[in-house]
């Protein structure tokens, strides 16, 4: 089978979820850092084709799903959307943990859960995104195609801009959106906000 890209179908979730994991520590697998793998695509990965399956797209090869673009139109809107349909079910199966001491960091996306980060987006970027690649697939166009097919979708909804956060630790991230003609709005002690405008003819 030929690598495709292709919109998102209910089946990738699975595949999506491995994937959040294996990329999830500032690029790197992240599988060591949490006693339970399906937390990290809980918070990052799986509310967003479930409240808008028509904003996420994935790259799929031959052993599966290995890459893909989430994300949400209207933060604001998808923020309240969590509140009523994503965060109560999981705030029931996951209660709020110590941290345990052992370098996991189950807790954090624990207090997460409960504790979710509802920052305003920028005003001219209402909309942010996540995007995923495992390595097999990097460095190939593949995230070029990622953005550039969800900037086409968003760009029909008449949405003006997408922004995202990145982690400082994530150099190559950071390289691969500049160079996509991301622009960095604010900087926190965790890394960057990221802001691509969307009214421009290409990036
Ligand atoms: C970051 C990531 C999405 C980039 O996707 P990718 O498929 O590897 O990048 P592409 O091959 O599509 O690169 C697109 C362009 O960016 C450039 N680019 C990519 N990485 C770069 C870097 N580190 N420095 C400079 N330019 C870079 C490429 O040269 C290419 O340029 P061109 O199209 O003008 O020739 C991907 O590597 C990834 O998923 N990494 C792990 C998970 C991750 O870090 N996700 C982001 C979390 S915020």
């Amino acid at each position: 089978m030929t690598t495709t890209m292709r919109p998102f179908h209910p089946s990738d979730l699975p595949g999506m979820y491995r994937v959040c994991l294996l990329t999830g520590a500032a690029g790197q697998d992240a599988t060591a850092l949490y006693r339970d793998p399906e937390l990290l695509g809980h918070v990052y990965c799986g509310p967003y084709p479930t409240a808008d399956p028509d904003l996420s797209l994935v790259v799929v090869d031959a052993q599966g799903v290995a890459g893909y673009v989430v994300a949400t139109a209207d933060t604001a809107a998808f923020q309240a959307w969590c509140e009523r349909a994503w965060w109560p079910v999981l705030r029931t199966r996951y209660a709020r943990t110590d941290d345990p001491g052992d370098g996991t960091q189950d807790h954090v996306l624990r207090t997460r859960l409960h504790e979710p980060d509802v920052a305003p987006a920028p005003s001219d970027a209402p909309a942010h995104l996540h995007i995923d690649l495992l390595p097999r697939l990097q460095g190939q166009g593949w995230g070029r195609r990622l953005i550039a097919g969800l900037a086409d979708a968003l760009r029909a909804r008449d949405v003006p801009g997408v922004h995202l956060g990145v982690s400082a630790a994530n150099a190559r991230a950071i390289a691969f959106y500049e160079h996509l003609g991301f622009r960095r709005e604010t900087t926190y002690d965790w890394g960057h906000r990221l802001v691509l405008d969307l009214r421009r003819d290409s990036y």
